[in-house]
């Protein structure tokens, strides 16, 4: 298989995490005889310092132009410090999100039983813990009017969706719930807001479409406290943008590393593929962020290729990584191994380098100056 990748680094750690999932796509290319080719565009803080635009034309133009879309990390402290910056690094991925339609965000959460010591919830709720978040990407309180009074004393942000908006997102949340344990959340807050009102009509409407999934409804504030009680119960959460933002950061923490959850963009075209952490602006440039957060974002995009047992290999690797201890900074504080060496692990496996007897003496470790 033959596919164009557009890449964009971005901020922060971004370059350094992709360029390890970069390392396990080549790895995965000649391991089972695919080629990927990769064109560079810039974004966020570093588009603003070389161009002076969060979003370069040029980025957009490449992105529409491949058939998927790596993407690093977003945001630079200079910014969030300045609130009247009216050049922002984070305009340009709500740009490039609206630009290329990707209006549906997809966040799988799944528990990894080597990690449960991370995570602040008892290990009893985390057992069995699967579940997708499918946010709407580009409408909502992110993308509606936005006013500023001249006095400065009075803001707005105003919160549309269209019945379209709401209808193909659905869709593609009772497909996938289909192909699951068959179960859809719709989360809103139907008891206050109109537009969730209207959120939930239509999805009640499409209902019979998908006799085989059972739907139920949970107001937000409830829903923020179920992820936290009782995370198992969950299949696939379908929510309007902004609920799905506070709603996936909250569900990452089940995980027990932000580091570690991949995520897609999906519209009509091409698909971007993006962890969820942030741009890490005290890890940049150290070698000491997690790459998995990436290299799962790779395996999502493999999958979407339709590269099952590709994708299915590099989880696998992860898998291993984990299990074997081979972890970054953010997992173990104390012995932890460089991004770069995290990514080299991987993609030997991917290449069937790894003996099954393994030598961890040749793999370098970097101890902490604590112990
Ligand atoms: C995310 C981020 C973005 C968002 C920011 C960087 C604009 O938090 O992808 O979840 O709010 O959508
Ligand atoms: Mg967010």
């Amino acid at each position: 298989m033959e596919k164009k990748i557009a890449v964009i680094m971005g901020d922060g750690v971004g370059p350094e995490v992709t360029r390890q999932a970069i390392h396990v796509l080549n790895a995965v290319a000649s391991q089972f005889n695919h080629y990927f080719h990769y064109e560079y565009g810039l974004m966020g803080a570093d588009a603003i310092d070389k161009t002076g635009n969060p979003l370069p034309d040029a980025t957009i133009e490449l992105c529409l132009n491949s058939d998927a879309i790596l993407f690093g990390a977003i945001g630079h402290p200079r910014f969030d410090n300045d609130p009247a910056a009216t050049v922002r690094p984070e305009q340009g991925l709500l740009k490039l999100r609206k630009s290329l339609q990707l209006f549906a965000n997809i966040r799988p959460v799944i528990t990894y039983p080597s990690l449960q010591h991370l995570t602040p919830l008892k290990a009893k709720y985390l057992e069995g813990v699967d579940f997708l978040i499918f946010r709407e990407l580009t409408g909502g309180i992110y993308f509606g009017n936005k006013t500023l009074s001249a006095d400065g004393n009075m803001a707005s942000d105003d919160c549309a969706y269209t019945k379209n908006e709401i209808e193909r997102i659905a869709h593609l949340a009772f497909q996938a719930a289909s192909q699951r344990k068959k179960k859809l959340t719709l989360v809103d807050k139907a008891n206050v807001l109109e537009t969730s009102r209207l959120w939930r009509k239509l999805v009640r409407e499409m209902q019979g479409q998908y006799p085989d999934v059972s739907v139920d409804f949970l107001f937000v504030d409830n829903a923020a406290m179920q992820l936290i009680l009782n995370p198992a119960q969950f299949d696939v959460i379908l929510t309007e943008n902004m609920f799905g933002d506070i709603l996936s950061d909250e569900a990452s923490v089940l995980t027990g590393s932000l580091g570690l959850l991949p995520s897609a963009s999906v519209g009509n075209g091409s698909a971007l593929f993006e962890p969820i952490h942030g741009s890490y602006p005290q890890a940049a440039g150290k070698d000491i962020a997690n790459p998995l957060g990436s290299i799962l974002s790779a395996a999502m995009m493999l999958d979407h290729f339709g590269l099952t047992v590709e994708a299915a290999k590099v989880k696998a690797a992860i898998q291993w990584t984990l299990d074997n201890g081979f972890v970054t900074k953010d997992i173990d504080p104390m012995n932890f191994y460089f991004t770069s060496t995290i990514g080299e692990l991987v993609a030997d496996l991917i290449q069937d380098k790894i003996p099954n007897e393994l030598h961890s003496e040749n793999i370098e470790l970097r101890k902490s100056t604590i112990i």
